[in-house]
């Protein structure tokens, strides 16, 4: 491999690569793709940050993000190539890429249309508002998080066909560079080979079949993770569409599944699901035009009053991250998040007064108690966990017409349910467990609920998923998400800041150490580098600081003087590709 690489006849320029996987076995070329672009599915390179001019996509997985390039250099748009992309996710990536999940796409096209498609998992009909709860009413939250009762109706090809109708390119042509890296197979990265060993035992403890990914030894980096059954599915999706996982040979599997192992989704299930288009969460912010997902996600709407509240306080002469500006931030992610146990659910069962939670007069009501000498405190005791996962995943896309794309997209925790579709090969998710399965029981995040987020047939799960783009005299400034739970909405707003009223580039806006509250818990989150004596004088204050691990991983773009740049996190294999 050569070291310093340039992309051939383009005017894109890498920053940082890391060579990734040394084990040449043979050039993986996707039959349909454009012959400029191969990809090499054995030996390939990460670039976490590039700077272009045409195009560009950043994705958690180097292979995704390449395999999503090479869609925008066949002629591909932005939603194209997110559909690519997301497919490729669901074969490299099968901790948070999928087909057996859920998942949001903002867009803002260039004719100056803004569009937000919801594929988010529904209840199943034979679902009740009580069903993780034992005979005396405590919750048995291993049912609404391991295993088949867990799943949702998946919502992530009804999406992906609900966005195509925006795209340029065929179907067939977007899905093949995910059915040849499944029947193929890739070399596995050093951290993709260690997640599927601390998955092991879950596999096989929630699987009745052999899957894909256990193996007698431990996986290595370098190893190739082949998915025959996964190929087969992705054919038949394909070859018949939507009804090729709603319908026919991949809906038995899937019912046949549920049958066998007490799950809940039926062949009615499977065919009643539709994706949904809805009108983007759409508001200004110090003159940018910030667009993001409406309701069941609560992101867009935290998000908007985390703005909101903060855009009278003049935060960047505060500074980044100093103890004032970190308190300001955390006081009105307690308030924001306050309000998404109390208020928010799927707007399709139950009334949601969005335009009071975000109206000026409320928010600044909401502030009136906030005292910046005081650590402020969530009055309610009862407290989850936050977890530290990966779990869920985005992209960001821009391409060379003017459109841009942000997805996210989940299978709720690391794996999902960690039960494979016997003879379909895919990961089904746990997105159940985002319901509130008891009124004031923290699900996996720490997030609490209450009848709003209750379980009902037919109903969707409350997310946090909060793809979002940021525009400039109505143009692409920026393209942001990240997964991360309940951290979500609080990554995507520090980014936001970071850029906005911090005035950081890219690098740095996704890079800097990230911090969260979430009302409950009562406790400020910090990742391991955050400023130590920020954090001192915080703790002096009153505030419970917990060290954690990574918040989030951010995939950011950011389009500046007609220059495209980038950027992966570097919590993780996140790569960006451009042109
Ligand atoms: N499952 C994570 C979310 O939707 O927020």
């Amino acid at each position: 491999m050569q070291r310093g690489f340039r992309f051939k006849e383009t005017s894109c320029s890498v920053f940082f690569y890391q060579v990734f996987l040394l084990n040449f076995c043979f050039l993986f070329v996707s039959t349909n793709l454009y012959s400029q672009t191969k990809i090499n599915a054995f030996q390939y390179t990460s670039t976490k940050q590039i700077e272009c001019k045409n195009g560009a996509v950043v994705s958690a997985h180097p292979l995704a993000s390449k395999v999503g390039l090479s869609i925008l250099q066949q002629g591909g748009n932005a939603i194209d190539a997110a559909i690519a992309t997301q497919l490729a996710l669901a074969v490299v990536y099968p901790g948070a890429g999928n087909i057996g999940g859920g998942g949001f796409m903002v867009a803002h096209l260039t004719n100056g249309k803004n569009i937000a498609i919801d594929y988010r998992e529904k209840a199943p009909e034979k679902a009740t508002r009580d069903m993780y709860l034992d005979a005396n009413g405590n919750p048995q939250m291993n049912l609404s998080q391991d295993g088949h009762l867990a799943a949702g109706v998946p919502g992530t090809v009804a999406g992906l066909f609900a966005s195509h109708k925006y795209g340029k390119l065929p179907f067939d042509k977007l899905i093949q560079p995910a059915i040849d890296l499944a029947e193929n197979g890739f070399a596995l990265t050093k951290r993709e080979a260690a997640s599927l060993n601390d998955n092991k035992n879950e596999f096989i403890k929630l699987n009745t079949s052999p899957v894909a990914f256990v193996k007698d030894v431990a996986w290595k980096l370098g190893d190739t993770l082949i998915q025959k059954e996964l190929a087969n599915t992705l054919k038949r999706i394909r070859d018949n569409g939507q009804k090729g996982f709603y319908a026919g040979e991949t809906a038995r599997f899937i019912v046949e599944e549920m049958q066998k192992n007490g799950g809940l989704i039926n062949f009615e299930d499977l065919e009643k699901y539709t994706a949904k288009e809805r009108p983007v969460d759409n508001f200004m912010y110090k003159g940018y035009r910030i667009i993001t997902m409406p309701l069941p996600s609560s992101g867009g709407i935290i998000m908007q009053q985390m703005l909101k509240m903060i855009e009278q306080r003049n935060i960047s002469k505060l500074k980044f991250q100093t103890q004032q500006s970190v308190q300001l931030i955390i006081e009105v992610e307690r308030r924001a998040f306050a309000d998404r146990g109390e208020f928010l659910g799927d707007p399709d069962f139950v009334k949601v007064p969005v335009k009071t939670l975000v109206s000026h007069q409320y928010l600044t009501k909401r502030m009136k108690d906030y005292d910046p000498s005081i650590a402020g405190k969530s009055s309610i005791t009862k407290a989850g966990l936050v977890k530290e996962s990966e779990e869920t995943t985005h992209l960001s896309i821009v391409d060379v017409y003017g459109n841009a794309v942000s997805v996210t997209t989940t299978l709720n925790g690391g794996y999902g349910s960690r039960t494979v579709v016997s003879g379909a090969g895919f990961i089904l998710n746990n997105e159940m467990d985002d319901f509130s399965v008891k009124p004031g029981v923290p699900n996996m995040y720490g997030a609490i609920g209450n009848e709003k987020n209750a379980i009902a047939p037919g109903k969707r799960m409350l997310s946090s998923m909060t793809p979002t783009i940021v525009l400039k005299n109505n143009k692409p400034y920026l393209v942001v998400g990240t997964p991360g739970g309940t951290t979500i909405p609080t990554s995507v707003f520090q980014t936001i800041v970071n850029v906005i009223d911090f005035g950081m580039n890219a690098n740095d806006a996704v890079n800097k150490p990230k911090f969260h509250h979430q009302w409950l818990p009562d406790e400020v989150f910090v990742e391991r580098d955050f400023d130590a004596a920020t954090k001192k004088q915080l703790e002096k204050m009153g505030y419970k600081i917990t060290n954690r691990g990574n918040i989030g991983r951010t995939e950011l773009i950011m389009i500046k003087n007609k220059k495209i740049i980038a950027v992966g996190d570097k919590r993780g294999e996140d790569a960006a590709e451009g042109y």
